[in-house]
């Protein structure tokens, strides 16, 4: 459960990190190709080579959603309701690939802003992205 200072943490977070959003999604989503290549499978028709624009289109996408769950962090069930519905009715993503996306943005945040990630600002993101997987996976069953 995310507390009060969680929220806070994360919310500090994204407005730091603000208009470079989507860089961070679109690398996010590179680190996750190259890192565990099985996730490619759900993105036949992409193409996925080194500054793939689809990539980046893809990557601002993620983030933009990010940002709505961080926005509305008392109800991000609410918030990404229509993107749990095609997470699990539609696109029928395993779980663990939720877990590996998180990892991954965690990375980016750790590399390209190492100064905000202090070890409470790690732990209150991870707790978000933990939820948010939650969110987008409740509806499997
Ligand atoms: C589509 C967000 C995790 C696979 C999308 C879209 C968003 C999104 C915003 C676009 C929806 C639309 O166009 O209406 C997220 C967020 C995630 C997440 C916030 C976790 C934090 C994952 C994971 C995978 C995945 C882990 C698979 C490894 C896909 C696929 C599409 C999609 C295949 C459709 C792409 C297309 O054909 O355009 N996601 N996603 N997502 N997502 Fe996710």
């Amino acid at each position: 459960v995310l507390s009060g200072a969680d929220k806070n943490n994360v919310k500090g977070l994204f407005a730091k990190i603000g208009g470079q959003a989507e860089e961070y999604g679109a690398e996010t989503l590179e680190r996750m190709f190259a890192a565990y290549p099985q996730t490619k499978t759900y993105f036949p028709h992409f193409d996925l080579g080194k500054g793939s624009a689809q990539v980046k289109g893809h990557g601002k996408k993620v983030a933009a959603a990010l940002v709505e769950a961080a926005n509305n962090i008392d109800d991000i069930t609410s918030a990404l309701s229509k993107l749990s519905d095609l997470h699990a009715q539609k696109l029928r993503v395993d779980p663990v690939n939720f877990k590996l996306l998180g990892q991954c943005f965690l990375v980016v945040v750790a590399t390209r802003s190492p100064a905000l990630l202090t070890p409470e600002v790690h732990a209150s993101l991870d707790k978000f992205l933990c939820a948010v997987g939650n969110v987008l996976t409740a509806k499997y069953r």
